[in-house]
C-alpha cells in the first residue's frame, strides 16, 4: 500500500475549507449585553475592552446595526442593591424593560435573560442569606462573616419570581445561573402554572467555581463581599459532578444545558455531548475574553486566537457559544 499522505488534502485553502469539519457561524452565537438605566449611555467596561454598559436606547441602536445576530443574553446592573434582591423581579426593572424593548423592535430575535441574584444583592452571593447585619459594601474590609448559609428555599422562590417577570416581559428563554439545587424544577413549575409553557430554560447546569469570572464581576459589581462561590459552584477538579448536574437539570425540564467557562472545560463539553445528545451552550467567559485581548496587543492576532478558541469550543461539541467576540465575529466570518 502507498504510504499515507495526509497533507494531500491540505494543499490549498479551497481544499482545506472543503474538508473542514467544524465551521463557526453567527447563527448559533449568543451575544451578551449589560444593560443599565438612563438614556444615551455607552460606558466602557474597563476590565473588558470593547464591551459596554448600555442604556436600553443604545442597546436597540446596537442591535439595529447588528441584525445578523440571532440571540442575545441580557444582564442588568440595578440602580440599587439590597439583601432581598428585590430589584431583580420588578415589573419595570431595567432588564424587564430591555427585554420588552428588544422583543418589540426585533420580534424574531431570541432573547435570553440571566436569572440570578448576585447582581442584586449587597453581599454579591447568588442566593438569599438571612440574618446579615451589614448594609453597605464599604464595610466589607472590617467584616468577617462565618457560618453564613444560603437559604435555598427562599432563593428558589426569588429565582422563580425573576424568571416569571422575564417571561412576562417576553423572554424566549430564561437562564438560571444561581447553582441552587432544583432551581430548574421550581422555575419550570412557576412558568407552567402561569401559562408560560412556551418560555424555555437554558440552564447554567455545569457552572464551575472559576477564576475566569473576574472581569464580569467588575462589570456587574457582583463579586462576593465575603468568602467565595465554592459552596455552590462546581469544583474544577471534578467532571462526574458536571454530568450529574446536567442530568438533574434535564430531568427537571431544561431545554438547553450550559457548560461554563468554556476553554478550560472542553473535556466537559465533549463528555456532555457524548452522553446526552442534547443542545449544549458553552459560555466563553469574561476572563477568557480579556486574557486574549490583553495578550494579543493587535487586532489581527486577537482575531486569529479568538477564532481558534471559538472553533475549538464548537469542535468539542458546543451547539451554541456565548461570546463577547460576537460583534467582531460578524466581520471576521465575512473574511474566513
Ligand atoms: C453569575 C454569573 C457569572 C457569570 C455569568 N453569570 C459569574 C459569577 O459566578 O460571578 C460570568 C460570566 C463571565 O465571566 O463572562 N450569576
Amino acid at each position: 500500500m502507498a504510504p499515507l499522505q495526509l497533507a494531500r488534502l491540505r494543499k490549498s485553502k479551497v481544499l482545506r475549507d472543503w474538508v473542514s469539519q467544524t465551521n463557526l457561524s453567527l447563527k448559533n452565537i449568543i451575544a451578551p449585553y449589560f444593560v443599565v438605566s438612563g438614556k444615551n449611555i455607552e460606558r466602557p467596561i474597563k476590565a473588558m475592552p470593547g464591551i459596554f454598559h448600555l442604556s436600553v436606547d443604545r442597546l436597540l441602536k446596537e442591535l439595529e446595526e447588528f441584525k445578523q445576530i440571532n440571540a442575545i443574553l441580557l444582564f442588568s446592573l440595578p440602580e440599587s442593591k439590597n439583601n432581598t434582591a428585590s430589584q431583580s423581579y420588578k415589573k419595570d426593572g431595567i432588564i424587564q424593560k430591555a427585554i420588552q424593548a428588544v422583543k418589540k423592535n426585533f420580534p424574531w430575535m431570541i432573547v435570553i435573560s440571566d436569572v440570578c441574584l448576585c447582581g442584586y444583592t449587597l453581599h454579591g452571593h447568588c442566593g438569599i442569606i438571612e440574618n446579615l447585619k451589614f448594609k453597605d459594601k464599604k464595610v466589607k474590609s472590617q467584616f468577617k462573616i462565618q457560618n453564613y448559609k444560603i437559604n435555598e428555599e427562599k432563593t428558589r422562590e426569588v429565582l422563580a419570581k425573576i424568571a416569571l417577570s422575564h417571561a412576562e416581559s417576553g423572554a424566549d428563554l430564561v437562564a438560571p445561573s444561581a447553582m441552587v439545587d432544583c432551581q430548574v424544577k421550581v422555575i419550570r413549575q412557576a412558568l407552567d402554572k402561569r401559562g408560560f409553557n412556551h418560555t424555555g430554560i437554558l440552564a447554567y447546569s455545569a457552572k464551575y467555581a472559576s477564576n475566569f469570572y473576574g472581569p464580569f464581576r467588575e462589570a456587574l459589581n457582583s463579586a462576593p463581599v465575603f468568602d467565595d462561590r465554592k459552596t455552590y459552584q462546581l469544583d474544577f477538579r471534578n467532571s462526574d459532578e458536571a454530568l450529574r448536574e446536567i442530568e438533574c437539570d434535564l430531568t427537571e425540564g431544561a431545554d438547553i444545558v450550559m457548560v461554563k467557562p468554556a476553554l478550560s472545560y472542553l473535556d466537559i463539553i465533549h463528555q456532555v455531548k457524548e452522553k446526552f445528545k442534547v443542545p449544549i451552550a458553552a459560555y466563553s467567559v469574561s476572563g477568557e475574553y480579556s486574557m486574549i485581548k490583553k495578550f494579543s496587543q493587535n487586532p489581527e492576532t486577537e482575531k486569529k486566537l479568538a477564532l481558534e478558541i471559538l472553533t475549538s469550543i464548537k469542535r468539542a461539541g458546543a451547539d451554541f457559544i456565548i461570546t463577547y467576540w460576537a460583534k467582531e465575529l460578524k466581520e471576521w466570518l465575512k473574511e474566513v
